[in-house]
């Protein structure tokens, strides 16, 4: 029997501010009560770490072969856990069971950085080197993880991730720490969410957007800094319990993300559902393309959910509950059990 142990971290979402963060704007993110969990074991060879996945959680862009040998960006990830973590980590396999969608901006692939990386530590039982799990460390680890998926991101996805909360985010460019103000929610978020098929990578839809700005520089900056105030008045209303004007503004945020040209037919539909559906506002969340529509309910989500899937699309209730984002952070930041 093989000893396993285990190393969690929660998917996110995006409330306000994807794409502007880039460009320097707030943006307020949250982590979800779903994720992706890794169990690390030894093999007897140490010819390099091995992925092999059990669930829909892997990033897109790097999904392993049944054998655990992926793609370029996969080994690319993986060496660069070696470079992170040390030697030792060359005999480890990762297996991995995600219970978030890749490529839907849920920050599949953020989160799978953090598993494995709680996942190592927690495998070499590293109590002389507590340091190695500082958020700090953490964070820094998981993004130079995120590079390799995505390129250059604003580091939103994994400094959430790791510490766990609801936070406004702001990307610093000379650290990968960003600037991260928590929120005190007073009451749980209460979301349906869909997904509007998979999209064709952070890094490409940042590109595209890059391009698209090129040519109309100071409109698509106004539009940024529009998404910018909006973040930062939805933390005021959010913090103030204010659920109908943060789902209004959610509501100008994707009018901006459409002007932008990151949504799309699909997105644009779920919306218009949710809001029929008597949602306080909808959005994309994430890169767009495709990938998760995010609506904001007062009360149960399942006639919302219910109308996603009738129209045919993957979708499921999440919830953002300020308790358990503390217990996240606290008692899941090293989130491991002993299994045999
Ligand atoms: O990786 P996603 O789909 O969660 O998108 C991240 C958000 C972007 O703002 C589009 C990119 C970034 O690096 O912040």
């Amino acid at each position: 029997m093989i000893d396993a142990v285990f190393g969690y971290a929660p998917g996110k979402i995006i409330l306000f501010g994807e794409h502007a963060v880039v460009y320097g704007q707030p943006a307020i993110a949250a982590t979800i009560d779903r994720g992706i969990r890794v169990a690390v074991t030894r093999r007897s060879h140490d010819d390099g770490p091995i992925l092999k996945s059990h669930g829909q959680g892997l990033p897109q862009r790097a999904k392993p072969d049944p054998d655990g040998e992926g793609p370029e960006r996969l080994r690319k990830a993986l060496n660069v856990l070696v470079d992170l973590c040390g030697e030792r980590t060359r005999s480890l396999v990762f297996s991995v069971e995600g219970a978030i969608p890749a490529g839907a901006g849920l920050g599949s692939s953020a989160a799978l950085a953090v598993a494995m990386i709680r996942g190592v530590h927690r495998f070499f039982d590293d109590k002389e080197r507590p340091a190695d799990l500082s958020p700090e460390a953490l964070i820094e680890r998981a993004f130079a993880l995120e590079r390799v998926f995505h390129g250059n991101p604003s580091g939103v996805d994994h400094s959430v991730i790791a510490r766990g909360g609801c936070f406004l985010y702001r990307k610093d460019p000379s650290s990968s720490l960003g600037s991260v103000e928590p929120l005190a929610l007073p009451r749980r978020l209460r979301l349906a969410i869909a997904i509007a098929g998979s999209h064709a990578g952070t890094a490409t839809a940042v590109g595209a957007l890059r391009e698209r700005a090129r040519r109309h520089p100071e409109h698509y900056q106004r539009v940024y800094e529009g998404i910018g105030s909006l973040a930062v008045s939805a933390k005021k209303h959010l913090e103030a319990g204010e659920l109908g004007a943060v789902g209004e503004l959610m509501d100008l945020n994707q009018g901006y993300l459409n002007a932008l040209g990151v949504s799309t037919p699909a997105i644009e539909a779920l919306c218009a559902i949710a809001r029929e559906r008597g949602a306080l506002g909808a959005k994309l969340s994430g890169a767009g393309g495709g990938g998760a529509v995010l609506a904001l309910v007062d009360d149960d989500p399942a006639p919302v959910v219910r109308a996603f899937e009738a129209a045919g699309y993957q979708a499921f209730a999440s919830e953002i509950d300020p308790e358990s984002q503390l217990r996240t952070d606290a008692g899941r930041a090293d989130a491991t059990e002993e299994s045999t």
